[in-house]
């Protein structure tokens, strides 16, 4: 009974999680969502998946999606009264790590998760070279950095132990469920198999930005366990993110 109870839980669906802490369902002012009904759409979908909190992470990216607070809560509060407020978490972002990284500039902070974590990604065909750099001036800012989807970058793929690096300067990693999925391919797979076998992985998110995705959500956790595939991963997401 109970074996059967646990397994049916963690094979189809997403309860484990608790809180999604990267995604691009905020309508509007990404490469995400386009429109609110967009947005509602996805958060029932998601959340008839067993995902209780959405902790939302639009683009900040200078070139591309110029955010800042006031665009971002902006559509976060375009949200509120929709039906949808018992799984409305907060707003951060998904901070690009280019030239146009606001450390200096930006004297009023970071947009962070709860508990002071910035997500943060790099181009994903050339690596920073200032990325233990850039870390670091996290860190001594008082903010916990998290690498969104190391999988996924390319110059990783023939040497994924070189990942290792990011947890040992204490910058957590956090994977797609869709790359476990193989959604991205199977360089994408295989380095998000060789991190959760490491026990490498602190944070998992759906980096949803489009009903595709939430579909291959769907139709993989009718095929793929994902709950055991991080066995073991001490999977920090409820911990630290499952506040209401
Ligand atoms: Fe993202």
């Amino acid at each position: 009974m109970f074996s059967f109870f646990s397994r049916n839980s963690a094979n189809n669906d997403l309860k484990w999680i608790n809180a999604d802490m990267h995604s691009h369902i905020l309508p509007g002012i990404d490469d995400g969502c386009a429109q609110l009904e967009d947005s509602l759409h996805i958060l029932e979908r998601l959340s008839n998946l067993g995902i209780q909190k959405f902790h939302f992470t639009p683009h900040i990216f200078k070139e591309m999606y110029p955010n800042n607070e006031g665009s971002i809560s902006h559509a976060f509060e375009s949200l509120k009264g929709k039906g949808v407020d018992s799984l409305l978490g907060s707003y951060a972002a998904e901070y690009m790590l280019d030239s146009g990284f606001p450390l200096e500039e930006n004297q009023s902070g970071l947009l962070s998760l709860p508990g002071n974590y910035v997500l943060i990604e790099m181009s994903y065909i050339q690596e920073n070279k200032q990325i233990e750099k850039t870390i670091f001036d996290i860190q001594i800012q008082g903010y916990k950095p998290i690498l969104a989807h190391p999988e996924r970058y390319v110059f990783y793929h023939q040497d994924p132990s070189k990942l290792v690096r990011f947890k040992e300067i204490g910058c957590l990693m956090q994977v797609n469920l869709l790359s476990v999925l193989g959604y991205y391919g199977a360089n994408e797979k295989r380095v998000a198999k060789y991190l959760a076998s490491k026990g490498l992985v602190s944070l998992v998110g759906t980096d949803v930005h489009h009903e595709r995705h939430v579909k291959a959500l769907e139709i993989g956790l009718k095929k793929s366990n994902l709950y055991s595939f991080f066995k073991e991963c001490k999977i920090l997401n409820a911990e630290l993110f499952s506040y209401s």
